[in-house]
């Protein structure tokens, strides 16, 4: 501790510390003084006078904290420790309110970090705020002098603000805000200096318009980029059980310290399905630190993508891969290195698209030598690990299906990309087409088109709607439903944009495809070997292999991909993952090859097999075999299966009846075309019915209870494409199934639909499950076709709002089957209450209403309490977590008193004090149905439980009273046992006792 005497004795140690800087050391321990009101302003002019030697200000600076005690000697040591370090870091932690209504005080508070942001700007700065009139031409001049450093001219600019009362203060404290973070080098190493520079102006260069890029327009992604819901994903089981909705991230949250899983770990996955914008929120990250934005912690940037890495055979080591895959600096590249190397937490590298990297993650092979070569896999799970550049971050994006637990093991944060919100597919569609009318009348389209909607959550389908604007404006037949007539209609758009003006009619189907064919039959055929080996970006030599051609290039579908090796020639790649499956499908449906034994592994019901040494050893880094030639298809065998179930959904889209004819136009024989229809239609019902009698059959008494296989999902949606009713009605034909579970499946809009499609066709109604996903308000709007087979619908955990609740609502009231709703976790509030009361006033054989965990308030349940007045079965009834207060609580209390049915009420954690806990007691004198009361989490205190204890004394029903952490003393507890004396058919009380000092105990 410092006393003053120790401080006295270090006296001269410190003069020597204050002066051995330059001036500028001991102006930054004055700010860091001035910061924390050690020093007064009149302190701080009387020690900032110019012309005097500094030793003798170190000296006053002495004396003057002495005189302040023991406290200001403490706060001089801090002062000089905090000026010492802060010339090591970049940036020093600020977060000022830039609106603040004390101007002066906050910039004197956060002085040291609006000092060190103003640093390299003072000269823009003075001449703004001369121009607004907040400083005159002689102060800006004296400022100006040639003898004063950057930050003394910054330091002279604040104390000008501290003593003008014009405004400056606030002028400087809000613009400050907005100045780029400053990139402060604790060393001046030129060769450093230089190669950060090179590395920004390349990601600057590379990262500045979107991959979709593809020659015919030019999407800027400054212009262009909107924001994705980007979750937290918590370890299942550690999740609070009181947690809101998933806590949701800004892209610039990135690497703050929410929601972290391992403090040790380096590692932070994006996890999100093909097209949901995994790769546009790295380029987005990367633009956004190379022109200086944010992310400025790191002072080196290295962006990989996985599906090029994995191209690299020969050995390499970190040394390697940075300079030669990346960036290459041109001086002092032992230097370089050692930097690197000696400040990791400088250091950032992101690899794109985990997925496609044909080696599965293992911890087996440990490699610790950032010069010695190894194999690129090895090398990558080393970094993942931290076992390379250990405190480096690394942001990795995946699909899904390639996260396994032991990459888990080596997180620091998960995160799930989940696309649009729909005010986000709205934002978008604004951001590209700024010119009057049109997207007001795409965004009215989507909304009459409500599977369309659902299917622009994701990003990439949003692109292709603004991309096909004009066609879906105004051609005349329906809008697209299902993903393959989007990608046909893109087909389409491509086709005619490749064409000379006016030479080809409008139309795929009036000889667009079949002119195009050879090209699209080569595209296709690239596709398909593609995906059967893993390899999705394409050499020149590979191209020429294919025979494809300039001719086939410049239809647009393979652009070239960012390369990010320096100088090589950037391989070619398609748009998106997506659009390779479909061009690999429109090759499979009009090529020889499709046997029925292809269309049974792409649509059976484990999921298309994967290879068998990659199943055996999953740990292992296996890559895929070299497979001898066996046709173009049975290439596919080796194909990750991700990419095969969207490759098989086109298939089945392809194949539907409504396409027939294009394929007719192909050349494809109407009998091939006959009997491949036919096979698809087999293999996708056998498979449902595989699925569905693969279940164990039900425990006597209790309903068949389905948990959705991997895959399930996939099939449904391939059932979809085909868009058959007859199919889908054979497919659940027989099907006796009391609950199908979906949690945790990944079901959003599009599967919604896809799924009301197949269920509706159900003869004995079930439960269905859907906890967990992101069926959202849109996604409820494509469940309503199979409402009327459901007998209860789960939905917690949904993202769904007031406007899906009330949509549900309406068509609930008339199904008939339809006896309880749990919509847990979502984003209700009193909004929906109005719907709600009808459903519970008008459903006569409704059973169970659970509503925990969202934003209702008194005002909601006053009008749910209407609705229960009216309401006579009604059983279960969760509030749990909302805010419905006294109020809230003394109109259902008054509602239920003659409730006849109502067995089961929540109110846990609703802010109810003594006044709701007397309305429930009276409630409790008169209701004969209610058994079980849940008021944990409230402010029930002692005067609410005598109540209650009174109401209980004149009740015969209630079995179970929950009323734990209510602030309930001996008094309370008292009054309880009392009553529990006259009451014979109450089985369990639960109550902690408070005691009112600090400690509680039960
Ligand atoms: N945040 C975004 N803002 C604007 N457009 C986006 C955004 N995310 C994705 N896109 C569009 O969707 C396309 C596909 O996104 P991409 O990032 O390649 O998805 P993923 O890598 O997850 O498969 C992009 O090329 C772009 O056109
Ligand atoms: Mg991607």
């Amino acid at each position: 501790m410092c006393t003053q005497d120790a401080f006295q004795a270090q006296r001269s140690q410190l003069v020597g510390l204050l002066v051995s800087g330059s001036l500028e050391g001991f102006e930054s321990v004055l700010d860091w003084l001035l910061s924390w009101e050690v020093l007064s302003w009149e302190d701080y002019e009387g020690l900032s006078l110019p012309g005097q030697p500094l030793s003798r200000l170190a000296r006053r600076l002495l004396d003057t904290v002495w005189n302040k005690g023991a406290w200001g000697c403490e706060q001089l040591v801090a002062a000089v420790r905090e000026a010492q370090t802060d010339c090591q870091a970049p940036e020093l932690s600020s977060c000022w309110d830039p609106h603040s209504p004390q101007p002066a005080r906050d910039l004197q508070s956060h002085r040291p970090a609006i000092v060190r942001r103003l640093y390299s700007h003072v000269e823009g700065v003075l001449d703004l705020a001369w121009e607004h009139g907040f400083i005159s031409q002689y102060e800006c001049d004296e400022i100006r002098l040639p003898i004063f450093t950057s930050s003394q001219r910054a330091r002279r600019l604040l104390d000008l603000a501290t003593v003008k009362a014009n405004g400056l203060a606030a002028f400087l404290l809000r613009h400050v805000q907005e100045l780029p973070v400053p990139l402060a080098l604790p060393f001046e190493d030129a060769a450093c200096k230089k190669y950060m520079s090179k590395l920004r102006s390349m990601i600057s260069a590379q990262s500045r318009f979107l991959s979709t890029y593809d020659g015919a327009e030019n999407l800027c992604l400054e212009e262009i980029y909107t924001e994705n819901v980007l979750e937290i994903r918590t370890e299942a089981g550690l999740a609070e059980p009181l947690q809101k909705n998933p806590a949701t991230l800004g892209l610039e949250e990135l690497f703050s310290s929410r929601g972290r899983l391992n403090d040790d770990a380096d590692t932070l996955l994006v996890v999100g399905e093909a097209g949901s914008g995994k790769s546009t929120l790295l380029q987005r990250l990367h633009l956004l630190w190379a022109s200086g934005r944010n992310f400025q912690e790191f002072l080196f940037v290295f962006p990989f993508s996985c599906r090029q890495l994995q191209c690299v055979a020969k050995p390499l080591s970190v040394r390697t891969l940075l300079f030669e895959h990346c960036c290459w600096p041109d001086l002092g590249q032992q230097d370089v290195f050692q930097f690197l190397l000696d400040h990791p937490n400088r250091v950032l590298l992101t690899f794109d698209g985990f997925d496609e990297f044909r080696f599965r993650f293992s911890d087996r092979e440990r490699h610790c030598s950032p010069t010695d070569p190894t194999s690129v896999q090895t090398l990558l799970c080393n970094l993942l690990q931290g076992n390379l550049l250990k405190s480096a971050r690394k942001v990795l994006t995946s699909r899904p299906a390639a996260v396994s637990a032991l990459l888990r093991k080596c997180l620091r944060l998960e995160l799930c990309l989940k696309g649009f919100s729909e005010e986000g597919i709205e934002l978008y569609l604004r951001k590209c087409h700024r010119e009057p009318g049109v997207a007001d009348r795409l965004i009215r389209l989507l909304k009459a088109t409500s599977a369309l909607h659902g299917l622009c959550h994701l990003p990439v389908v949003s692109w292709m709607v603004s991309r096909c604007h004009q066609e879906l404006l105004w051609r005349g037949g329906g809008s697209p439903k299902t993903s393959t007539d989007l990608y046909l209609l893109i087909l389409q758009h491509f086709l005619l944009h490749a064409s000379p003006p006016g030479s080809v009619p409008c139309g795929l189907g009036s000889g667009l495809l079949r002119g195009r064919l050879p090209s699209l039959l080569r595209l296709g055929r690239l596709a398909v070997h593609g995906l059967g080996t893993c390899c999705y970006v394409f050499s020149a030599k590979q191209l020429q292999a294919a025979h494809v051609g300039p001719e086939d290039i410049s239809l647009g579908f393979l652009v070239h991909a960012r390369s990010v090796v320096p100088g090589g020639a950037a391989p070619l790649e398609f748009l998106h993952i997506t659009f390779q499956c479909f061009f690999a499908a429109l090759y499979l449906v009009l090529s020889a090859d499709l046997s029925p034994s292809l269309l049974r592994q792409l649509f059976s019901c484990h999921g298309p097999r994967s290879s068998l040494l990659a199943r055996l050893l999953p740990p292992m880094c296996v890559p895929r075999p070299e497979r001898p030639d066996g046709g173009d298809a049975a290439l596919l065998q080796e194909a990750e299966p991700h990419n095969l179930q969207i490759t098989a959904a086109f298939l089945a889209g392809l194949l539907s009846r409504e396409h027939g004819g294009l394929l007719a136009e192909c050349q494809v024989s109407e009998r091939a075309l006959l009997q491949r229809q036919a096979g698809a239609r087999g293999c996708l019902s056998r498979s449902l019915h595989e699925h569905f009698h693969s279940i164990p059959a039900a425990v006597p008494g209790e309903a068949k209870s389905v948990h959705a296989m991997p895959g399930f999902v996939w099939l449904i949606r391939s059932l979809y494409e085909m868009q058959e009713e007859r199919l889908a009605r054979e497919a659940v034909r027989g099907l006796k199934v009391g609950h199908l579970k979906l949690t945790f499946c990944g079901v959003g809009p599009a599967e919604c639909a896809a799924l009301a499609f197949v269920l509706r066709h159900l003869r004995r109604p079930m439960a269905l499950q859907l906890d967990h996903n992101s069926v959202g308000d849109v996604g409820v709007e494509q469940l309503l076709p199979c409402l009327s087979v459901c007998k209860a619908l789960y939905l917690r955990d949904n993202n769904i709002s007031d406007r899906g609740v009330c949509k549900l609502v309406e068509h609930a009231i008339h199904c008939q089957q339809l006896q309880k709703l749990a919509l847990f976790n979502n984003k209700l509030t009193d909004g929906c209450a109005h719907s709600l009361a009808r459903l519970l006033a008008c459903k006569r054989n409704f059973l169970a209403l659970r509503l925990g965990n969202n934003h209702i308030t008194a005002a909601g349940a006053q009008v749910l309490a209407e609705g229960l007045r009216a309401n006579g079965s009604l059983q279960f009834l969760g509030l749990w977590g909302n805010k419905v207060g006294d109020e809230g609580a003394q109109a259902l209390a008054e509602a239920l008193r003659d409730h006849q049915s109502l067995r089961w009420l929540s109110l846990v954690g609703n802010n109810i004090g003594s006044r709701g806990a007397q309305a429930l007691a009276l409630m409790l004198e008169k209701n004969v149905a209610l058994e079980e009361l849940c008021l944990e989490e409230n402010h029930l205190q002692d005067e609410g439980v005598c109540s209650l204890a009174k109401g209980l004394e004149r009740n015969s029903r209630l079995k179970v009273l929950k009323l734990s952490n209510n602030y309930i003393t001996y008094l309370g507890a008292e009054a309880l046992l009392r009553a529990l004396e006259r009451n014979d058919t109450i089985l369990e009380v639960c109550f902690q006792l408070w005691v009112p000092t600090e400690n509680a105990s039960r």
